[in-house]
């Protein structure tokens, strides 16, 4: 199993090259099962999770091909793949690939909105919480899907197709509105989101949706309508920029200190944890690039944070906004209210010297002078990353064990970082 060794230290100045999004090109990528005509999906990040849902799609008869390079494409461009369901071969998504991704789950909501029919397994527990798939099941069946459990599957029929309904979700959810908005495209009649999640990534799956012939409005704000249509046609959409891989990068260079450019990264994404940040002492700059952080040595201050659907505070930065928090002159409090186990990065963090109470949902960060470098161990992928962002800061050495959470869902942090200063390599094993 791979490894990356830092050593710490070292201040952060340059330019990193944001990917496309992660939680915005997997939906994207699911999207092209509502269509028997090709999706081209340009900015598609190379990640562990991509070629899984590759392997996904394939299954159930998606054709993939990717271009080739392009005059002009840095080596860290996205890639471009065609995708065409020109026929769904295979209506069941196996435990076997389901169980290594809960995103897999979605496409639940194009099979049955195209097919009539998906037997898909459940997603089973999750490091960071239980996560369950009752509010996409719920959805479901208030656009006329017969849903059974059936031996650890979802089985869901909708013999006539399904149609328009008021879906309103009692929780925002990010994967049911996914999912709800991709099933009501092809539903007939209205179909009506209340309570809809707001995330960037619905937008840019709307977007895609609308170039592909769909009718929606009020993506981006907690009512989402969708005019169902008869089919869906071919289209070309650039995933958006990773905003979480974007945060990540912004906290770390809050953390050593330093001045780099964020390339191509979206401030109105990132609006919450940028001011959060501001407040932390390091200086936020939109320019015409993407996002310039800059801090100079002054002290770090402490912050009281709450994660929060968007536009609020993401649990996807959580993470890594306790490891900046650990370097504090001061105390701050961290509260998660998305996930019931996601602070699995805390024991690791105390590797490093850091001093984190947890009592509940509820983790207070008493601010340490130093950080000292340490072996610790990778739980899940925004995890993984803080415990990058503190080896960065800690003195010495640090070694991340099980770095495949983070292949997952950041596409060559070493050298992205080793290209500012850092130093940082991977070690296969
Ligand atoms: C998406 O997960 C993201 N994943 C997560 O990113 C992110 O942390 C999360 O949204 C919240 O922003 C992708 O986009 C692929 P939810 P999702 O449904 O859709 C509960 C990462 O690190 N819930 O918005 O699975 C659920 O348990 C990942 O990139 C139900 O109770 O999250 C949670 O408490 C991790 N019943 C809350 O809603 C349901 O049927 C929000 O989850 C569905 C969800």
């Amino acid at each position: 199993m791979d490894r990356i060794r830092i050593v710490g230290g070292a201040r952060l100045n340059g330019t990193i090259p944001i990917s496309g999004a992660k939680n915005a090109a997997l939906p994207l990528m699911i999207a092209s099962l509502l269509t028997d005509e090709t999706l081209t999906l340009a900015n598609l990040p190379r990640l562990a999770d991509v070629a899984l849902l590759k392997r996904i799609l394939g299954n159930h008869g998606v054709d993939m091909t990717v271009s080739g390079k392009r005059i002009g494409d840095g080596d860290l461009a996205g890639e471009t793949v065609q995708l065409t369901a020109r026929t769904i071969v295979d209506t069941t998504a196996p435990y076997e690939l389901v169980s290594k991704m809960r995103a897999s789950f979605w496409v639940i909501g194009p099979l049955l909105a195209r097919e009539h029919f998906a037997k898909v397994s459940l997603p089973g527990g999750c490091a960071i919480g239980t996560r369950p798939v009752d509010l996409f099941l719920m959805a479901l069946e208030q656009l006329g899907a017969e849903i059974e459990i059936e031996a650890g599957y979802v089985v869901a029929r909708a013999p006539n197709g399904l149609r328009g309904a008021h879906v309103d979700f009692p929780k925002v959810t990010v994967g049911a509105t996914h999912v709800t908005m991709m099933a009501a495209t092809l539903a007939k009649g209205e179909t009506v989101i209340t309570n809809a999640a707001r995330e960037p990534e619905i937008v840019d799956l709307a977007e895609c949706l609308i170039k592909m012939g769909a009718k929606i409005t009020g993506a981006g704000t907690s009512t989402i309508r969708i005019e169902g249509v008869d089919r869906l046609h071919g289209a070309w959409h650039e995933v958006m920029p990773d905003r979480i891989e974007a945060g990540t990068y912004a906290m770390a260079v809050a953390m050593t200190g330093g001045d780099v450019l964020l390339e191509g990264a979206r401030y109105d994404t990132l609006a919450r944890p940028l001011e959060i940040l501001t407040e932390v002492g390091a200086e936020v700059t939109p320019t015409n690039e993407g996002i310039r952080i800059y801090r100079n040595g002054a002290d770090l201050k402490p912050v009281d944070v709450t994660t929060e659907p968007f536009p609020g505070f993401p649990t996807d930065l959580q993470a890594q906004l306790m490891a900046l928090l650990c370097r504090a002159q001061g105390t701050s409090h961290i509260r998660e209210t998305i996930f019931e186990n996601r602070f699995m990065h805390v024991q690791e963090l105390a590797r490093f010297g850091a001093e984190i109470h947890l009592d509940g949902q509820n983790a207070t960060v008493v601010g340490v002078p130093a950080l000292k470098g340490a072996p610790v161990m990778a739980t899940d992928l925004r995890a993984s990353v803080s415990l990058v962002i503190a080896g960065l800061a800690a003195e010495g050495e640090t070694m991340v064990n099980r770095v495949y959470h983070l292949d997952r869902g950041f596409e060559r942090l070493e050298d992205k970082l080793s290209r500012c200063g850092a130093t940082i390599e991977r070690i296969a094993g």
